[in-house]
């Protein structure tokens, strides 16, 4: 089982559509996908599934914000993720929840007391707890997809803890380009932290980057259009690694769905843009599966 955390903190550049798009397309190559929603905005989840349907069945008892409510109320046993985990069209998902922004205030409370060793206890076992979980369920699953908030929260530390690799939805413009380097930084800089206080070599992470993905960019005549592709010229030339393949924007598709957004490999159009739209995520999955090796 690899695990990926889709991450920027940038808002709004396409992280859930990619995430969404990739587990549909993974889950059409016949992989056993889980994606786990982290964002307590619920987007991901509001693509699978209907507003009624999360609020009947899924909102008490069948979230992220319950398994994590349940650690800090010690509860037991806490629910494993297989109690909570939901399928539609034979994608696995845990559902996130409004109320998952408080839960981040509830872990910094227990990771800010006592001395220099209960520190490190702490902070190995807040920043460890998904991690742990996951390893119960790895034969179950080919991939598993975090899609991240757009955030540096404890939350989201969780899941690059977790993390085999991370992949980055990117904007091509000046501050988008700056950001990667800020987040990979930080990124790096809680990897070293936690490996510091990690008491066996078993125990050491290594999420390793696997990408930027250039997306809503604007295709002109088959190609970016000059600016955009300035800025990927620049950041290959950083050396820092992008997909071959880009997602173009395209508000029509994207965001026709009546909900959220329907992964756009779920929907029917005849146009030949619409071919091309797919064509893209279908690439963007074959690239995807070779660097992570499922
Ligand atoms: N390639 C695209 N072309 C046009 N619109 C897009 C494209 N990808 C995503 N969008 C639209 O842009 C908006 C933001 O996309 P999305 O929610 O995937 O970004 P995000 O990075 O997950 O945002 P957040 O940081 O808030 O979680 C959505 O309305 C989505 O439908
Ligand atoms: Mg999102």
């Amino acid at each position: 089982m690899e695990v990926v955390s889709i991450i920027n903190y940038k808002g709004g550049v396409g992280k859930t559509t990619i995430t969404a798009n990739l587990a549909a397309e993974l889950v059409f190559r016949g992989k056993r996908v889980l994606v786990i929603d982290l964002d307590p905005q619920t987007n991901l989840t509001f693509s699978f599934v209907k507003v009624d349907e999360w609020t009947n069945k899924y909102q008490k008892e069948r979230t992220i914000k319950y398994w994590f409510d349940s650690i800090i109320d010690g509860v037991s046993p806490v629910p494993s993720f297989e109690d909570l985990i939901i399928e539609k069209n034979g994608i696995n998902i845990l559902c996130s929840h409004l109320g998952l922004i408080d839960v981040d205030i509830e872990l910094a409370a227990g990771l800010s007391s006592g001395t220099e060793r209960q520190h490190k206890n702490n902070f190995l076992k807040t920043y460890s707890l998904i991690k742990k979980e996951l390893e119960n369920i790895k034969d179950q699953y080919d991939v598993v997809l975090f899609d991240c908030p757009p955030n540096f929260s404890i939350v989201t530390k969780n899941a690059l803890v977790a993390s085999d690799y991370y992949l980055v939805p990117a904007k091509m413009d000046y501050l988008s380009t700056l950001g990667i380097n800020q987040l990979r930084n930080n990124v790096d800089n809680l990897v070293k932290q936690y490996n510091k206080y990690c008491s066996t070599d078993s125990e050491i992470i290594n999420p390793e980057f696997l990408g930027v993905v250039a997306t809503m960019i604007a295709v002109r005549n088959g190609e970016p259009i000059s600016a955009q592709r300035n800025y990927i010229s620049t950041l290959e030339r950083s050396n820092i690694n992008i997909f071959d393949s880009m997602i173009r924007e395209n508000k029509t598709i994207y965001a026709s769905a009546p909900e959220y957004g329907t992964p756009v490999v779920f929907q029917s159009h005849s146009s030949g843009t619409y071919q091309e739209v797919v064509q893209e995520l279908e690439n963007l999955t074959s690239e995807f599966i070779g660097k992570v090796g499922i």
